[in-house]
């Protein structure tokens, strides 16, 4: 039987993947799993597969950052002698990366269907690398894997044919509710010294408002604010920390009270500093959706989301970029305590089986 390839590449993959490859291994499917090393680093990549229980990947291409051409262009090469020694039955990737595009492209090419996990999520903002690489994604997948009805919405737009799309819910979540019990026993809140329920927790590393010197300096303004008023936890990304330094931005974060910038956390920590958090400073897509799943209010420091589910349903409010908007949501949480919201339709721990399902079918009928 010729083997399925699963590929992991940035560090959202992993959690995605994780349940599916879980669910395909206990049915006896052969799978390969492969890392393009997108993201390399221990804390980015390596904590992910010892908190999900992951196996080491049977593959590692190791292609490390770069531009977006040269990166997506190494994992094309890379990856394209991977399927032909291995002729696989079918590539499932996830999301949005860059890893996600170059695989699924180099799969299409060959003939070789792409099943694609979380499709049909739009911004509408084709200035994000990700918007683009989640249209050219879903526009070559053979099975599209939708996590709610506004994506299978998207889909229809632009024409996609209505059975390959497969409505089966929030991967991520599957990981959340598989892990979260493990989550709340960590050490992280006594090792950062912060009471559960009465901090803050904040992500940035979308390039818009990191690899923008103003826009980085304004939304650092609004911390310099709200931390006079709460603990502020803020696990920094690589891509920000390097941004901070280049502004020469360092000592007003470090004069902001109360605020800890910490090295970019394991899922396991992560998951803990959510589950308790007041409230979720963050530009992150996956972290709107998870603070939904727990019904912690978000203040999404965006333009837009290609997830608004998380806004009509969830806890999740988009505010901006600017200080005084992101003050002002802060305001109105710490007052009023911010949107219970409801877990969306089949954000339930069962998206993995859903899929397995289907692509069992699939495998079957071609
Ligand atoms: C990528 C994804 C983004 C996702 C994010 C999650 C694309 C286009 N972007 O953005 O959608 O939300 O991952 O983290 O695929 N770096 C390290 N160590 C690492 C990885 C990166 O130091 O292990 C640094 C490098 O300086 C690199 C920079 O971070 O140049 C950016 O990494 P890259 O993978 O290009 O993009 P992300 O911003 O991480």
């Amino acid at each position: 039987m010729k083997p399925i390839i699963i590929i992991v590449g940035a560090r959202p993959n992993f959690m995605k993947m994780a349940p599916i490859y879980d669910y395909l291994k206990s049915k006896n499917l052969p799978l390969i799993l492969v890392h393009t090393g997108q993201h390399y680093d221990d804390n980015m990549s390596k904590v992910f597969f010892d908190d999900l229980g992951m196996p080491k990947p049977d593959i590692y291409l190791g292609v490390g950052s770069g531009s977006h051409a040269k990166q997506t262009a190494q994992i094309m090469i890379d990856f394209e002698e991977i399927c032909e020694e291995n002729k696989p039955s079918m590539v499932i990737v996830a999301g949005d990366v860059n890893s996600t595009i170059a695989c699924a492209l180099v799969s299409s090419k060959m003939n070789i269907p792409v099943a694609h996990v979380e499709a049909g999520l739009r911004s509408f903002d084709m200035k994000m690398p990700e918007e683009i690489n989640r249209v050219l994604t879903d526009r070559i997948s053979n099975l599209l894997f939708t996590p709610s009805l506004d994506a299978n919405q998207n889909l229809k737009n632009e024409g996609v044919n209505e059975k390959s799309i497969k409505l089966v819910g929030n991967i991520m979540i599957d990981s959340l509710l598989n892990n979260i019990e493990r989550a709340k026993k960590r050490n992280i809140h006594n090792e950062l010294n912060i009471m559960k329920g009465n901090y803050a927790t904040i992500t940035l590393h979308r390039p818009s408002n990191v690899d923008d010197e103003n826009v980085l300096s304004d939304i650092i303004k609004a911390f310099e604010t709200i931390g006079n008023e709460i603990s502020l936890i803020f696990p920094a990304h690589p891509r920000t920390t390097h941004m901070i330094s280049k502004f020469g931005l360092e000592n007003r974060i470090n004069q902001i009270p109360n605020l800890q910038v910490i090295k970019p956390q394991g899922y396991l920590d992560f998951l803990a500093l959510i589950k308790y958090s007041k409230v979720v400073f963050t530009d992150s897509g996956g972290l709107q959706e998870e603070t939904t799943a727990l019904r912690i209010p978000c203040i999404t420091i965006r333009e837009n989301t290609e997830r608004p589910i998380t806004v009509t349903e969830g806890t999740n409010t988009i505010v901006g970029s600017k200080a005084e908007n992101i003050i002002k949501e802060w305001n109105n949480i710490s007052r009023n305590k911010g949107k219970k919201g409801k877990v969306p339709k089949l954000w339930d721990g069962k998206t993995a089986e859903r899929i397995g399902i289907d692509i069992i079918e699939y495998l079957e009928k071609h």
